[in-house]
């Protein structure tokens, strides 16, 4: 492992590649790898004893390819596992959790809602990130049971994804949610239908820029950024079925891109 060793990113998905754009566009010249682990997608309704043992295996997986540091580009798994993670691999480790403390220093009529998975807004870690950056605000709690499959399809404006969005959306907005925190990473995706379901006064957050950042300084504090000066590359891997992920991962990606199956060892679900 070294300064021209790759990045490792992963999600249960195709969420994290909301998390991989910002990588890329903050870090043109780095190699990334990512891992969508479809076989298992939605982490969400998981025991956060299974997301553990995904998420250990995927970064066994990702340190096997030599990655110098690895980004959880999930909020259930950084839930489940980071502090696991952390343990386990001396690679630094970056997670993403949703974003309360902008969100409360943002909304003006003092509610925000949460959009995330039911295993994101149950685990330890986000009640001790309400209690710490929660404030005075009133924070309603969205569980978004099947949006992570919706944005799997590739569909982010049809009819079906616009009537689960809104399903979810309209009562936190007709209860007074001015501040929108977007706490799942496949969300992302569906940010333009957010906006115009929602309008153009509801705040909108979004961590991912947050994460490029984070991670470049903890690259830098490693001495680990790259210092060749040659555009990087993209690497997807799945373990789920090839063929299937493809044409999902190429759309958001926006690029043909090849993917490919895990070696069955990192794929197992035990
Ligand atoms: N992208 C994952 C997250 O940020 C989705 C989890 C799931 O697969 O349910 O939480």
């Amino acid at each position: 492992m070294n300064t021209s060793s790759p990045i490792g990113i992963f999600d249960s998905g195709v969420g994290g590649l909301s998390v991989l754009r910002e990588i890329r566009s903050a870090f043109a010249n780095e190699d990334l790898l990512y891992v969508a682990d479809s076989a298992f997608v939605p982490y969400g309704e998981k025991s956060p004893q299974f997301v553990e043992a995904r998420s250990v295996a995927i970064a066994e997986f990702l340190v096997d390819r030599k990655a110098k540091t690895i980004v959880v580009a999930c909020n259930t798994a950084t839930g489940a596992a980071i502090t696991t993670l952390r343990s386990r691999f001396s690679v630094p480790i970056v997670g993403i959790e949703p974003a309360v403390k902008p969100a409360v220093g943002k909304t003006a009529s003092g509610v925000v809602a949460v959009l995330a998975t039911s295993g994101t807004l149950s685990s330890d870690k986000f009640g001790k990130l309400l209690a710490r950056f929660g404030g005075d605000a009133d924070i309603l709690i969205q569980p978004c049971p099947g949006l992570v499959e919706q944005v799997e399809t590739g569909d982010l404006y049809g009819e079906k994804a616009r009537a689960l969005t809104a399903k979810y959306l309209l009562p936190l907005l007709e209860r007074g949610a001015d501040t929108i925190i977007l706490g799942c990473t496949h969300y992302s995706f569906l940010a333009p239908l957010i906006r115009e379901i929602a309008g153009p006064k509801v705040s909108i957050v979004d961590p991912n820029a947050a994460i490029a950042h984070e991670l470049r300084r903890r690259l830098e504090d490693k001495g680990l950024l790259s210092p060749d000066p040659r555009p990087g590359t993209e690497r997807f891997w799945t373990s789920g079925a090839p063929n299937d992920v493809k044409p999902v991962i190429s759309q958001l990606w926006n690029a043909d891109v090849q993917v490919r199956l895990m070696p069955k060892r990192y794929c197992r679900s035990t």
